[in-house]
C-alpha cells in the first residue's frame, strides 16, 4: 500500500520524537523542550496553551463544548481542569497519546484544602501560624491529588485580604505580609515537595497576580486601584515568597489594577514576575479572564484580547478560546512574533517534562495507588491535629473551657450540630466515587468523645438563614436539662468564596437571638462560629462566656472540636487578619499609619482620626487567641541597642507557662520605624516563633534582627534600611503587646 506523504511525515516525527525521549538522559530538559519545539506546527503550539475545563465539574461559566475530544486528538489542548479521578485522567490522556506529536496533557484542579482528606479552610490553618503543619497538610493533599491523576493545583491563593466581605478571604492567609509570606512558602513547599516529577508532587500555582484581595468594597472580582508602594510592602511579597519557594506556575487575576486589566497586564508579569523576578515557569490566566477583558473595556474584541493577553505574558488561556481563536491570526498579521508564542509553550512543555509526563504519560494514573492514597488513616489523624490547631479560643470567662468529661447532661444546640458536608467549607472537591459519609459531623464528634456518664441532647432552635424561631422552645427546654449548652451557629459553607462577597457579615438569621434566650436559662453556653470569614457578632462577643471561632475545620471537624471542647487539645490558634465591630470599620488591619492626628483610646475622639460612633479599634486584633492556659513575658533582652547595617540584633525573651495546662504560645515581634523618609506603619510582624511549654515550664525564644527586617520601599521604591530609632515590640498578639525596647541603626 503506497503511504501519503502526511503519513510519512508522520512516521518520521513520531520516531524523531520517540528518539528524542528514549535520548533523554544525555540530553537536558531544555534540549528535549527545544527538540519538540522544533516539530510542532503553529496550530499545535498554539493548543499547548489552551486550557479546557473537562465536563464533570466546573468552577466558572461554562463553554459547552462537544469538540473538545477532536481538539485534543488534533494536539489543540495542552491542559484540562476539573478533570478528576485516574480513570477519567488516563481516558483523556489515552486521546491526546492519539495526536501527532502524542504531548501529554496536564490536569490542573482547585486543590485549595485537600483532595479526599478535606482539611480546614486556608484561612483557619493560617491561625495555626505553624508553618509544618500547613505544609504536610498540602503535602497531603497532594499525596491524594497526585495519586488520582492531577499534576497541578490553582494554589496557594497568597491574596492578601483586609475585608472580610470579600468571600475569598477565606482561601488565603489573612491581611498580613509576613505571615502571608511565611505560608505562601509552606504551601508551595507541601505541595510540591522535594522535586516536581516525584510521584507525588503537584505543580503549585501562586494566584492571583495580582491585589486581586484589594477588589473595592470587598466585591468579588471588582476593580483595584492602589499606590504602588502598597503594591510592593502589601500585596507582592506573598508571591515573591511563593516564587523563591518555587512556584511552578503563577495564576493572573480578574481585576485591573489602576486601570490595566491584571491578564493583559505587561508591568505585573512581563516586567516583574518574568523580568525582574526571573520567573521561568508558566503564568495561566483566571477562567476566561483573558475574554473578559472586553467587559473591562480596554480591548475591543477578542482578537486585541488575546494580543494583549500574550503580549503581556499570559501564557495559557484558561477557558475563554480567545488564544486558540485568534493567535493564529495575530502571527500573520504580523502582530505577535512566533518567538513570544515559543517562549510560552517552552515555558509549558518544561514543566510537562519536569513532571515527567513525556517519559510517562500515565504516571499518575494508577488505580491501585489512588484507592491506597485516598483510604489513608494518617491523613485522616492530619486532618484532625491541623483542624484541632485551626481553632480560635476567643473568649473563655471563668475559665468555663475545658468541658469536665465528668460533666452529666450536655445540650448540643443549632443549625450546625448534625450538618456533615458544611464543615467541608468553599473548594472542596467532588471526589469521583466519594460521597460524603467520611466527614464526621459535629454531633458525631461529640458523640465519639464524650464517657459512659454523659448525655447528649439535641436541637436544631433554628435554621442559619432566615426568622423562623418555632425551634425555640424545644432547643430552651434541652438547655434548661443540661449542665452546660454548646451552640453551633456561624455561615453556610458556601456563604464565603469564590462570588460569595456579602455585604452585611452579621451572623445571619435569628441565631444569635436564640443564642440570647438559651442564656436567658442561666446555664454556661460555649457558643462555636462556623465561618468562612470574620463575621460581625457583638452580641455573642458581649455575652457569651466562652467562644469557639471553628471556621471550616474539614473531614475531621467534629472530632477536632471536641477535643478542643474537652481538653485533649488545648487552643494555640490566633487571628491572621482583624475582626471588625462592624463593616463601618472594614478596611480595618494593624499595621495601619498613625495618622497626623491619631486616635490612642476611644475616649478622646475630638479632632482625632476616629469615629464617632464606633472604637478605632477592631473587636478581635490581628494575633490575637486564647489559651486554656496562660503565659508569663519576661526579662527581654537585646545583645546591642546600636547596630549598622552589617550587624545584627540577638533579641531574646523568657516565656513561662503559668497555668495548669500545657499549651502553646505564638509569640510575636513587632518593629515600628519611628522616624522614615516617608511614613511608616505603627506596628509590623517582623518574626514569630511557637512554643510548647508543659505547665511551669519557661523557655527562651530568641529573634535576630538584621538590615533586612527594618528595610521598606523608599519613595523611589528602593529597597532601603534607614539609619534611626526603631522601637521593638514582643507580644502575644498585635495589640496586647507584653515587652517594649528600642534600638537604633546607624551608617
Ligand atoms: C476562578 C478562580 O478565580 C480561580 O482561583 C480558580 O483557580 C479558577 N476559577 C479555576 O477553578
Amino acid at each position: 500500500m503506497k503511504k501519503s506523504v502526511f503519513q510519512i511525515t508522520g512516521i518520521v516525527l513520531v520516531a524523531l520524537l520517540n528518539f528524542n525521549f528514549c535520548h533523554a538522559q544525555k540530553k537536558t530538559i531544555d534540549q528535549r523542550v527545544d527538540s519538540v519545539l522544533k516539530l510542532m506546527t503553529l496550530d499545535e503550539k498554539i493548543g499547548q496553551l489552551n486550557q479546557y475545563n473537562d465536563d464533570w465539574n466546573a468552577t466558572g461559566p461554562v463553554t459547552l463544548d462537544s469538540t473538545k475530544k477532536q481538539q485534543v486528538l488534533k494536539g489543540q489542548v495542552g491542559s484540562l481542569l476539573n478533570c478528576v479521578g485516574t480513570r477519567r485522567t488516563r481516558a483523556w490522556q489515552q486521546i491526546a497519546m492519539q495526536s501527532r506529536l502524542k504531548i501529554p496533557l496536564l490536569f490542573g484542579q482547585d486543590i485549595i484544602h485537600g483532595y479526599k482528606t478535606t482539611f480546614p479552610i486556608p484561612l483557619a490553618e493560617a491561625c495555626s501560624w505553624d508553618m509544618d503543619a500547613i505544609q504536610l497538610s498540602a503535602r497531603t493533599a497532594a499525596t491524594e491529588a497526585s495519586a488520582a491523576g492531577i499534576n497541578w493545583t490553582f494554589a496557594p491563593m497568597v491574596d492578601i485580604a483586609r475585608d472580610p466581605r470579600w468571600g475569598r478571604v477565606m482561601e488565603g492567609a489573612g491581611e498580613d505580609p509576613y505571615l502571608g509570606s511565611a505560608i505562601a512558602s509552606a504551601r508551595v513547599k507541601g505541595f510540591q515537595g522535594n522535586k516536581l516529577g516525584d510521584i507525588n508532587s503537584l505543580m503549585a500555582c501562586a494566584k492571583h497576580f495580582a491585589a486581586y484581595g484589594a477588589a473595592i468594597g470587598g466585591r468579588d472580582y471588582n476593580a483595584v486601584d492602589m499606590s504602588d508602594r502598597l503594591l510592593w510592602e502589601v500585596y507582592l511579597p506573598p508571591f515573591k515568597a511563593a516564587l523563591d519557594a518555587g512556584a511552578a506556575t503563577f495564576m493572573n487575576s480578574f481585576n485591573d489594577l489602576n486601570g490595566v486589566p491584571a491578564t493583559g497586564n505587561k508591568y505585573l508579569q512581563r516586567d516583574i514576575l518574568k523580568g525582574k523576578w526571573n520567573f521561568k515557569g508558566f503564568v495561566v490566566s483566571d477562567w476566561g479572564s483573558v475574554g473578559e477583558m472586553i467587559n473591562h473595556g480596554n480591548v475591543a474584541n477578542e482578537y486585541e484580547a488575546a494580543l494583549s493577553a500574550i503580549t503581556a505574558g499570559s501564557d495559557m488561556d484558561m477557558e475563554s478560546r480567545c488564544y486558540k481563536n485568534n493567535l493564529a491570526q495575530l502571527v500573520k498579521d504580523k502582530k505577535v512574533p512566533v518567538a513570544l508564542i515559543d517562549d510560552a509553550v517552552k515555558r509549558i512543555l518544561l514543566k510537562k517534562f519536569e513532571l515527567g509526563l513525556f517519559d510517562d504519560p500515565y504516571k499518575f494514573c494508577n488505580t491501585a495507588r489512588e484507592e491506597a492514597a485516598l483510604n489513608n488513616p494518617a491523613h485522616t489523624q492530619l486532618a484532625r491535629e491541623m483542624a484541632a490547631k485551626s481553632i480560635v479560643l476567643l473568649k473563655n470567662e471563668k475559665n468555663i473551657l475545658p468541658l469536665s468529661k465528668n460533666t452529666k447532661t450536655i445540650a448540643f444546640i443549632g443549625p450546625l450540630v448534625k450538618a456533615v458536608k458544611q464543615n467541608k467549607g468553599f473548594w472542596d472537591v467532588e471526589v469521583p466515587g466519594v460521597d460524603s459519609n467520611f466527614i464526621v459531623s459535629q454531633w458525631e464528634g461529640l458523640q465519639n468523645k464524650i464517657a459512659a456518664v454523659t448525655t447528649l441532647l439535641y436541637a436544631k432552635g433554628c435554621e442559619i438563614e432566615g426568622d423562623d424561631k418555632s425551634g425555640f422552645a424545644e432547643a430552651v427546654e434541652a438547655a434548661k436539662k443540661s449542665d452546660v449548652v454548646i451552640l453551633s451557629m456561624g455561615e453556610r459553607r458556601d456563604m464565603s468564596g469564590e462570588a460569595k462577597s456579602r455585604s452585611n457579615i452579621n451572623i445571619p438569621g435569628v441565631q444569635e437571638d436564640l443564642l440570647k434566650e438559651l442564656l436567658a436559662t442561666g446555664k454556661p453556653v460555649v457558643v462555636l462560629i462556623n465561618a468562612g470569614r470574620p463575621l460581625v457578632f457583638n452580641y455573642t462577643a458581649d455575652h457569651a462566656p466562652a467562644i469557639l471561632y471553628t471556621w471550616w475545620l474539614g473531614s475531621e471537624a467534629g472530632n477536632a472540636i471536641a477535643d478542643v471542647l474537652f481538653g485533649d487539645y488545648n487552643p494555640s490558634a490566633k487571628l491572621p487578619i482583624s475582626f471588625p465591630y462592624s463593616v463601618g470599620q472594614i478596611p480595618i488591619y494593624y499595621s495601619h499609619f498613625n495618622t497626623g492626628r491619631p486616635a490612642t483610646n476611644d475616649s478622646n475622639r475630638n479632632y482625632n482620626s476616629s469615629y464617632n460612633d464606633l472604637s478605632v479599634f477592631p473587636r478581635y486584633e490581628f494575633g490575637y487567641g486564647l489559651s486554656y492556659t496562660s503565659f508569663q513575658y519576661s526579662n527581654l533582652q537585646l545583645s546591642k541597642k546600636k547596630i549598622n547595617s552589617h550587624e545584627q540584633i540577638a533579641v531574646t525573651c523568657a516565656i513561662t507557662n503559668t497555668g495548669n495546662y500545657a499549651g502553646e504560645e505564638t509569640v510575636q515581634l513587632y518593629i515600628r520605624d519611628k522616624v522614615g523618609s516617608i511614613v511608616r506603619p505603627v506596628k509590623e510582624l517582623k518574626d514569630f516563633k511557637k512554643i510548647k511549654l508543659a505547665a511551669g515550664e519557661t523557655k527562651t525564644v530568641s529573634f535576630l534582627i538584621n538590615k533586612e527586617k527594618l528595610s521598606f520601599y523608599n519613595e523611589q521604591l528602593q529597597w532601603v534600611a534607614e539609619p534611626g530609632d526603631f522601637e521593638l515590640m514582643i507580644g502575644a498578639s498585635s495589640r496586647d503587646i507584653r515587652w517594649k525596647s528600642a534600638f537604633e541603626l546607624v551608617k
